[in-house]
């Protein structure tokens, strides 16, 4: 059988790719941390090898340039696909190293494999995973199963917590596989993907990556609030997810760039909405005599739970009862729309230490004080920061929808929608945003 070979020195980065390159594709993979163990190994094993799946840059060294160049003193004619950040000419690139389902696709590609073969290459009813991958996760997606000569034994029920030291002693017993449905085997794969993706340092990440990092914790968050609520485990990764938000929201500049990178990392809605929401909020804290580090920390965790209730972008983009009612959503989604303001504010009143107030400002965010439906007429008794978050939330919501927008536009559309002056007062901040 041929391997892939993957240059890649991230122990984690490698453990998901083989995961899902077997997974999807059914290959088998051998790692080399650098260019020159990869070249090194060519020479004796090139035979063997069906594609080569190289980062671009490993540290400083520029690790799949270096390796295309030794190909063609090999003269091997093996494909090449290289990750990014960064591009090589004349040669596959993915540009994000997160970005799973275009490495398949081009993995795919450069094999000539197709859904179909790969479909039908499955034979077995119960999909063998490597035991170590379940340390990734504290509980699996779909039912477990051990082998007992040709038996396969319920071992763990779907979304039941492993129990302790479960998997360490399967391993001092000499278990190294544990299986699955067949049908089970994708969803299982992106949800270890997803929590080993969601896992990973953000420090350690480039830009386009640390997009894809917090959209793929935010939507595990998403499922796991659903499935258990707040707890130790859920509020360890909001707490990471709203940091990488704030950081990534101080360290971009320029809103239209940031638009366009969440844009080109196909972010989803709810992501580049809480993004674009921080940076925006952000802004107007930076420009009142009041704003201070409390004030954005804060106004950060409303951006990040407020609209965490909504499962997808058609419910993300509703904002008024008309809009609710023409909407081609089920009786039950649009109960979930309406009540979403008051389900998200739920969340927080669990929340331990949570800001001061964020649960009522969350509750009230469109309008209505005990979070149920939309209302254009904001009470009296809002409070300033409730105030600077609808006025963030409706120039977003307008640069999202028209990212070609002008500041000027924007603002004239804001002085029609809010016309008091406890809402034109934080409106004028925004006249220094840089678009
Ligand atoms: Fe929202
Ligand atoms: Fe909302």
């Amino acid at each position: 059988m041929k391997l892939t070979l993957l240059v890649e020195n991230n122990p984690e980065i490698e453990s998901f790719y083989k995961l899902n390159l077997h997974t999807w594709l059914g290959l088998e993979t051998v790692t080399q941390n650098s260019s020159e163990a990869a070249s090194k190994y060519l020479e004796t094993q090139s035979e063997n090898i069906n594609l080569i799946i190289v980062r671009c840059h490993i540290g400083k060294a520029q690790t799949a340039k270096k390796l295309m160049a030794d190909l063609k003193i090999k003269a091997l004619n093996i494909p090449v696909i290289v990750i990014g950040p960064g591009v090589v000419p004349e040669v596959v690139c993915v540009p994000n190293s997160l970005e799973i389902k275009i490495l398949i696709k081009a993995a795919a590609a450069a094999l000539n494999i197709t859904a179909k073969e790969m479909a039908a290459k499955v034979v077995s009813d119960y999909f063998p995973i490597p035991v170590i991958y379940f340390k990734a996760i504290k509980r699996s997606v779909c039912p477990v199963y051990l082998r007992n000569n040709e038996r396969f034994n319920l071992s763990n029920e779907k979304l039941i917590d492993f129990k302790p030291g479960f998997i360490d002693d399967l391993l001092a017993n000499g278990i190294q596989t544990l299986y699955i449905d067949k049908m089970d085997r994708l969803d299982f794969v992106n949800n270890v993907t997803a929590e080993l993706i969601a896992a990973l340092r953000m420090e350690d990440l480039s830009e386009d990556e640390n997009i894809s990092a917090i959209d793929t914790s935010i939507e595990l968050l998403s499922k796991k609030l659903l499935l258990m609520g707040i707890n130790e485990e859920t509020v360890g990764l909001a707490k990471k997810n709203i940091a990488a938000i704030s950081e990534t929201a101080k360290r971009n500049k320029q809103l239209s760039k940031l638009l366009e990178r969440l844009t080109s990392n196909k972010a989803s809605y709810l992501y580049k909405h809480t993004q674009i929401l921080t940076y925006v909020s952000f802004h107007i804290i930076h420009n009142i005599d009041w704003g201070n580090s409390e004030q954005e920390e804060k106004i950060s965790f409303i951006a990040f739970f407020h609209d965490l209730a909504l499962e997808n972008e058609e419910q993300c983009q509703i904002h008024s009862t008309h809009e609710l009612k023409n909407s081609t959503l089920s009786d039950e989604k649009k109960t979930l729309v309406e009540k979403h303001a008051q389900l998200s504010a739920e969340y927080i009143t669990k929340f331990p230490h949570a800001p001061m107030g964020a649960d009522q400002i969350i509750r009230q965010h469109h309008g209505q004080l005990h979070g149920l439906g939309f209302s254009d007429n904001y009470g009296a008794n809002m409070t300033p920061m409730a105030i600077v978050f609808i006025v963030a939330e409706e120039f977003t919501r307008m640069i999202i929808a028209n990212p070609d927008i002008t500041l000027e536009e924007i603002l004239k559309e804001l002085r029609v929608v809010f016309t008091t002056n406890r809402f034109l007062k934080f409106v004028e901040k925004l006249e220094t945003i840089l678009v």
